[in-house]
């Protein structure tokens, strides 16, 4: 495990578009697993901005986001369809149909899930996933449990995670409590993993995941098991460590 201290959000936002911008230029037919969530807009402004330059070609790059809410259908304005669109492939020359994500309107989970995970089986898995780290250590939407699980599945959200996420919502109880997101498996097969993390508010967590054991009560602990894992975390965030 490789850590990255940033000054500050803009800092490591730059410093984690690097690494995905050099994965894109030296592979750019990869496949990138992606993120929504706050820690990545930053990473997305930036590459947008080299793509603008004519620094990044992402025509034949393919992506895989890691979760979706279950009940949103893609152009719900809070749906991660819809955030992807407006942050990031709206904004360079990726195909749509190369870009992924689960189909939260589907209601059969079986087959929903099964679906994805045959997707991001036959794309050759992920080389680059980036990642956010949730306020109670949740990745994608692997919450704190008692196992890890593998492929994609369906998750009834944490209450930590309801809370954190209600900002993004009218009202708590627009919340959806269910979503589709990727296993920890299909994200501990990504050739690389980079995750960002920024303020104080996730020191803590941040202490607990990467400096304490691995277990599935913190789920981004296993990420201290990946062969290639980086964390570009800001000053604030590390201030536990
Ligand atoms: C989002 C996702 C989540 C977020 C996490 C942190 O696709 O998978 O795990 O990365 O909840 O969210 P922010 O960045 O908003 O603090």
């Amino acid at each position: 495990m490789e850590i990255i201290r940033a000054r500050d959000y803009e800092h490591m936002s730059r410093q984690a578009a690097n690494i995905l911008s050099a994965q894109v230029i030296l592979h750019p037919e990869s496949v990138l697993g992606l993120a929504t969530g706050s820690s990545p807009i930053g990473v997305y402004r930036q590459l947008i901005k080299w793509y603008e330059k004519g620094d990044l070609d992402f025509s034949r790059i393919h992506t895989v986001n890691l979760d979706e809410y279950v009940g949103l259908s893609a152009d719900h304005p809070q749906s991660y369809a819809h955030f992807m669109r407006e942050k990031f492939f709206d904004h360079v020359n990726l195909e749509r149909a190369n870009t992924h994500l689960p189909d939260g309107t589907n209601d059969d989970a079986w087959e929903e899930c099964a679906r994805y995970d045959k997707i991001i089986r036959s794309l050759g898995g992920v080389g680059l996933q980036l990642l956010g780290l949730g306020p109670n250590g949740h990745i994608g939407f692997n919450e704190p449990g008692e196992s890890f699980t593998k492929g994609t599945h369906k998750v009834s959200l944490a209450e930590a995670t309801i809370q954190a996420n209600k900002r993004f919502f009218e009202s708590e109880d627009d919340v959806p409590r269910f979503a589709y997101t990727m296993g920890i498996l299909d994200i501990m097969q990504a050739e690389r993993v980079v995750m960002v993390v920024s303020g104080a508010q996730k020191a803590e967590i941040v202490h607990e995941a990467f400096f304490g054991p691995v277990t599935p009560r913190v789920p981004a602990s296993i990420l201290q098991l990946h062969k290639n894992f980086t964390l570009v975390a800001d000053e604030a965030a590390l201030s536990w460590c």
